[in-house]
């Protein structure tokens, strides 16, 4: 396997082309221009009858073009999508993905302080009719400055016939949740027989993502768990001890947590700066290590030395390389995420392999679960129509 080649090396696969389901070594790389629309060419057409049955139905609630169903928070919650809902319809979202059966550009974004970023995520799904965009901000401060979250935002849901938009949403409750569901199931595919998970940073991912994990991950024994702040630590322990029967272990710090763990993951902050708060040195060959915070975390060494490092979306990383997040290069990338649930890559050769997957996000699984939420929801009369 070529490793290593950082900025601008490594042989590419045209769009479009299958992978092979064969283990080899044609590791991708394929160019994308920042704010470039990349849609995918071999997207198939959903049959009219299906977008139009879809329609009629949405009708009968609200008068499209005219009014949007619109979704506080609590009301996505309520909509009853259950952890094994989302993560099926994850799941969904990212085998579409691995069969190419999707329209997803890299996400764009606005950067109006060094540290913070916004991202327009448009996406459609055609096997799902889930089109439309999720419109989100990582402010890291937020929690200290303002006492707010990192992350908040909209999603917007559109007519697939008509354009109009028939759905407005918050979108914080779906992110903290199809996030971790994405962590795990990947987890599942490259570590079945895990029975250790440790988990660094305990705000709203790291909650979730020790919430999600015991359903995939089927022989946890012990999950550590490491924070910064010993009160998030506590807090996670409290909100998650009743669902959990495998141990929960508050870490002594960064070493001891790496070192004991199986399966990693990571939800802190994101930033252009790689901080290396786990060192190489602490990290063992058969360790899986799944990043939700791009390169802040972990040392880049670690990445770069990874039998595979295996990302959500390789336009994406490509896309957050050019805005400066791997000074020390991008890895290079085996394969997508998508590509191995849809069974078109096998995740792990051998017990001794480790293996970096890094998830940054992908708006396909928005819009899907997303779309799930809104039919609920409609169904069951939770949120309001406002006007156009
Ligand atoms: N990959 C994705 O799809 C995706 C989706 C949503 C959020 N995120 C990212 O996940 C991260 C966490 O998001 P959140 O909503 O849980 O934020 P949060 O503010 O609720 O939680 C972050 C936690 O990390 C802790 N922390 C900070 N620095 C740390 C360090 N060095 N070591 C250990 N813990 C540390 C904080 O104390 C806090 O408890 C953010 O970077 C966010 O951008 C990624």
């Amino acid at each position: 396997m070529v490793r290593g080649a950082a900025r601008g090396g490594g042989p590419s696969r045209p769009r479009g082309e299958p992978a092979s389901a064969a283990p080899e070594a044609g590791l991708i790389r394929r160019g994308n221009p920042w704010f470039s629309h990349d849609p995918h060419p071999t997207q198939p057409k959903v049959n009219d009858m299906e977008m139009e049955q879809d329609r009629r139905w949405i009708s009968g609630k609200i008068d499209i073009g005219k009014e949007v169903w619109y979704m506080t928070q609590g009301e996505v919650v309520s909509a009853g999508l259950s952890e094994e809902d989302i993560l099926a319809l994850t799941k969904e979202a990212l085998v579409a993905h691995g069969n190419k059966k999707y329209e997803m550009p890299a996400k764009i974004g606005v950067h109006p302080h060094p540290e913070v970023f916004f991202h327009a995520m448009p996406a459609y799904v055609p096997s799902k009719l889930a089109l439309g965009m999720k419109w989100i901000e990582c402010f890291p401060n937020n929690p200290g400055k303002f006492g707010l979250p990192q992350t908040t935002g909209l999603l917007i849901l559109n007519d697939l016939l008509s354009g109009c938009p028939i759905a407005v949403m918050d979108c914080a409750w779906i992110t903290a949740m199809r996030t971790p569901a994405v962590t795990v199931l990947a987890a599942a595919a490259l570590h079945p027989g895990a029975e250790t998970f440790g988990m660094f940073g305990c705000g709203v991912q790291g909650i979730e993502h020790v919430k999600y994990v015991v359903h995939t991950l089927k022989n946890l024994k012990k999950i550590y768990i490491y924070d910064v702040k010993e009160e998030n630590m506590d807090r996670l322990v409290a909100s998650v001890k009743p669902e959990i029967a495998a141990k929960i272990v508050k870490g002594k710090g960064f070493e001891e947590v790496t070192r004991s763990c199986e399966v990693l993951s990571s939800a802190t902050f994101i930033v252009k700066k790689p901080y290396a708060f786990v060192k190489d040195v602490w990290v063992s060959k058969g360790q899986t290590i799944l990043p939700c915070d791009l390169n802040t975390f972990w040392d880049p060494v670690t990445s770069m030395r990874a039998d595979k490092y295996i990302v959500d979306s390789l336009e994406e990383h490509e896309l957050f390389d050019r805005a400066g997040y791997f000074p020390d290069g991008l890895p290079e990338i085996a394969f997508e995420t998508g590509e191995m649930l849809a069974g078109r890559r096998k995740g792990r050769d051998s017990a001794d392999e480790l293996i970096v997957c890094s998830n940054i996000g992908m708006s396909v699984c928005d819009v899907v679960v997303a779309r799930e939420v809104f039919n609920r929801a409609l169904e069951k009369g939770i949120g309001r129509k406002l006007p156009l």
